[in-house]
C-alpha cells in the first residue's frame, strides 16, 4: 500500500525521493507526490497516477531544488484517487505538511472538531485531519506539537513530518505501521520500507510505536511517550540490494518464479541436519502439543491458500482438527480458541491488518500464536509466541510466488516436527518426507527448465475469457492459489472448483470452448478427478491437465493438453504444481499486455482492515 521515503542532507532531496518511491511502487499506489522544504517555504507537487506522471511535472526533480523533503505513494482509502486526495497535504496555515501510511480512525472526530475551530478543509482524506491536528497544536515547538497530535490520533499510522519554520528537519511517528531512519553519509532518511533507501544506507533505526524522531543532516534524535530521549541501537540491513533489483529480468515477477529453487532451499537446508527437522526457532512443550484439540491457520490471500493446504497435510499428518481460516473473517466468527488451541499465522509482509488482528484476538483468547513470516522484525514476528521466518529475501512483484513456495515448505517442516512428538508418523514416513525435501530444490529446477512449454500453453489460451480450474484434496487446495494468481495478473475470470462439487451448480457454465485446468497431482483420487474431467469435457470443456509423470497415463485420453511435473511425495505435490500455474499465470498476462508487477487495484501489502 502506501510509501514513504525522505532525505535532508547536501544532496538534492527530489531526485533521491523519485527514485525511493520508484523503489516502493510495487506495493501498490495510485498518486504520488512530494514536498521540499527549504528557505522558500514549503512547495508541494502531487499527481494521480505513476510517479513518472510526477516525474515529468517536476522536470525529474530538477525543477524541486532543495536538500530536504519527503515523498509519497498513495493507495486509496479516504477519498478517490485524485491530486487533491494524493499527500503530502498541507496544514492550514500552511506551515506543516504531512505524508502518511495507515488509518486514522477517530478521523471524522477530529475533522469535526477542526472545522468547530473553523478549520478549512481542502480534501476528504484522514491523513489532512492529522496534518491539521499538529498545526493546531504547534505554538512554534513542532516536536510538541506532533506529540499533542499523535495522543489523538486512533488506528494505524506512519507520518512523515515537514514544518517550515525548521527547514532541514524532517519528523517522524509511528503507531503499527513501519517506518525506519537511515543514517547517510551526507544526510538522513526516513522509509516506510528499507528498499526505498537501501541504494544510500544499510545502517537503519527500526522506529518503534509511539515514538518520534527528529532527523536532521547531521543526526537523528528518538523521543518516546512524555518527549523522553531515548537511545536506540542501529541495525545493519544485510540484504544483497540485487534482491531488489530485477537483475535483467522484465519482471520482478518471473525473476521471483525463478528464484524458487534457492528460495526454499534456504528456508529448509538449516533447519534439516542429519535427516532430522530441527525447529530452534520454536519451542514447544511435547506436553502442550499433546494437549491441543484444535489448530487453526489462519492468512489472506495466498497466504491463506498456503493454510487450505496445510490443513489437508497436517491433518493427515497429526490426526488433529485443522481449519483454515480467512483472516478477515476469522476474528468475527467467535472462533473456538483457547489455551488448548494453537493458531498459526501466515503472512508474507508481517504487516496485513486482518492477519495481525486475528493474531491478536487468537492470544486474547488464550492461544498459542505460531507464525511463518518472511519480513524480520514485523508486527507479526514481533507479537507472536514462536515464529517462523522463510527467509525468502524481499518479494517485491504483486502477485506472491516465492514467499507462498517458501510458506508452503515451513508447513512441512511443522508437520513433519509436530508428528514426530506426537508419535503420529512411522520412521519409514518420516524419512521419505525428508528425503522428498531435500530434494525439492532440484525438482523445481526441473519445472523451470522447461517453462517454454507453459509458455506455449499459454499462447494457446491466453485470449480466453472464463477459466475454470477443479482439483480434489491438496490439489483443489491448489486451485485456490492458481485461479487468484491468474486473476490478480491477467484479469482473466477465473474460479476454483473442488472437482466433486461442480455438478452441484456450476457445471452450467461449461459450454463449447470453455477452458477447465484440471489439477490432477494427487494419484491418490486420480481416477475421482479423471471422472470429472470427462463431465466437462462431454460439454464441450478444452481440458489443461496438471499431473505427475506418474499419473499422465491416466490422464492422457480426456487431456487436450497437460502439463506434467516430476513425482514426489504426496504431501509435497502442491510446491512442485504450483510453479507452472504462476508461469501460466504470468505468461497469459504477459501476452495480454497487463501490468504484471502492479497490477491494478492491488496492494502488495495490505494493510488496512
Ligand atoms: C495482498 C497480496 C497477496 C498476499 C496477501 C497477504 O493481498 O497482494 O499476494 O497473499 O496480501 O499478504 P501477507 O503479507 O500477509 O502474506
Amino acid at each position: 500500500m502506501c510509501g514513504i521515503v525522505g532525505y535532508t542532507g547536501s544532496q538534492e532531496a527530489a531526485p533521491i525521493m523519485l527514485d525511493g518511491l520508484r523503489r516502493l511502487e510495487y506495493r501498490g499506489y495510485d498518486s504520488a507526490g512530494i514536498v521540499i522544504s527549504g528557505d522558500g517555504g514549503l512547495r508541494l507537487c502531487k499527481a494521480k497516477g505513476y510517479v513518472e506522471n510526477l516525474s515529468n511535472l517536476i522536470g525529474g526533480g530538477a525543477l524541486m531544488k532543495g536538500g530536504t523533503g519527503i515523498g509519497h505513494t498513495r493507495w486509496a482509502t479516504h477519498g478517490k484517487p485524485s491530486d487533491e486526495n494524493a499527500h503530502p497535504h498541507i496544514s492550514y496555515g500552511g506551515k506543516i505538511a504531512i505524508v502518511h501510511n495507515g488509518i486514522i480512525e477517530n478521523y471524522a472526530k477530529l475533522r469535526d472538531m477542526l472545522i468547530a475551530k473553523g478549520v478549512q478543509f481542502k480534501s476528504e482524506t484522514d491523513t489532512e485531519v492529522a496534518c491539521n491536528l499538529i498545526q493546531y497544536f504547534y505554538d512554534g515547538d513542532i516536536l510538541k506539537a506532533v506529540s499533542e497530535a499523535a495522543l489523538r490520533l486512533e488506528g494505524s499510522y506512519a507520518l512523515g513530518i515537514v514544518c517550515e519554520d525548521f527547514p532541514d528537519t524532517l519528523l517522524a511517528v509511528r503507531k503499527e505501521s513501519p517506518l525506519v531512519l537511515g543514517v547517510g553519509k551526507d544526510g538522513n532518511f526516513l522509509a516506510s520500507d528499507v528498499a526505498a533507501i537501501l541504494q544510500h544506507t544499510r545502517d537503519v533505526y527500526y522506529l518503534d510505536d509511539d515514538e518520534i524522531a527528529v532527523v536532521t543532516p547531521r543526526s537523528i534524535k528518538f523521543y518516546a511517550a512524555g518527549l523522553v530521549e531515548t537511545e536506540k541501537e542501529l541495525s545493519r540491513v544485510d540484504w544483497d540490494i540485487s534482491a531488489a533489483e530485477k537483475g535483467g529480468y522484465e519482471h520482478f515477477m518471473f525473476k521471483e518464479i525463478m528464484e524458487q529453487p534457492e528460495a526454499v532451499r534456504k528456508t529448509l537446508s538449516p533447519r534439516i541436519k542429519d535427516g532430522r527437522v530441527l525447529l530452534d526457532d520454536v519451542r514447544f512443550d511435547p506436553d502442550y502439543l499433546k494437549s491441543l484439540s484444535r489448530i487453526y491457520i489462519v492468512g489472506c490471500g495466498s497466504a491463506y491458500h498456503v493454510g487450505v493446504v496445510a490443513k489437508y497435510n497436517l491433518e493427515k499428518l497429526l490426526r488433529i482438527p485443522v481449519e483454515a481460516c480467512l483472516a478477515s473473517e476469522f476474528r468475527y466468527a467467535s472462533p473456538l480458541v483457547g489455551d488448548k488451541t494453537l493458531v498459526i499465522c501466515i503472512s508474507q509482509s508481517g504487516m496485513t491488518a486482518d492477519t495481525i488482528a486475528a493474531m491478536r484476538e487468537s492470544k486474547r483468547l488464550g492461544a498459542r500464536v505460531l507464525s511463518i513470516v518472511n519480513v524480520v522484525g514485523s508486527v507479526i514476528a514481533n507479537e507472536s509466541d514462536d515464529v517462523i521466518y522463510t527467509w525468502a529475501g524481499p518479494e517485491i512483484a504483486v502477485a506472491t510466488t516465492k514467499a507462498y513456495s517458501t510458506q508452503l515448505a515451513v508447513t512441512y517442516l511443522i508437520g513433519l516436527y509436530m508428528a514426530d512428538i506426537l508419535g503420529t508418523i512411522t520412521k519409514d514416513e518420516y524419512d521419505a518426507l525428508v528425503r522428498g525435501l531435500l530434494e525439492l530444490p532440484s525438482k523445481l529446477e526441473k519445472i523451470l527448465s522447461s517453462k517454454e512449454q507453459v509458455q506455449y500453453l499459454a499462447s494457446i489460451y491466453f485470449n480466453k475469457e472464463n477459466i475454470f480450474f477443479i482439483g480434489r484434496n491438496i490439489d483443489y487446495a491448489l486451485t485456490l492459489e492458481s485461479s487468484l494468481k491468474l486473476k490478480e495478473i491477467s484479469y482473466i475470470h477465473s474460479d476454483a472448483y473442488a472437482a466433486g462439487e461442480l455438478k452441484h451448480g456450476t457445471i452450467s457454465l461449461i459450454e463449447d470452448g470453455t477452458l477447465v485446468i484440471a489439477m490432477a497431482s494427487y494419484t491418490q483420487l486420480i481416477d475421482k478427478t479423471v471422472s470429472n474431467i470427462v463431465e466437462v469435457k462431454s460439454r464441450g470443456a478444452e481440458i489443461l491437465t496438471l499431473t505427475t509423470e506418474s499419473g499422465v497415463a491416466s490422464v492422457a485420453h480426456t487431456s487436450d493438453n497437460i502439463i506434467t511435473i516430476p513425482d514426489t511425495h504426496e504431501v509435497l505435490l502442491p510446491s512442485l504444481a504450483v510453479v507452472p500455474m504462476q508461469l501460466f499465470s504470468y505468461y497469459v498476462a504477459l501476452m495480454r499486455g497487463c501490468s504484471i508487477d502492479k497490477p491494478r487495484n492491488l496492494a502488495k501489502s495490505v494493510t488496512v482492515e
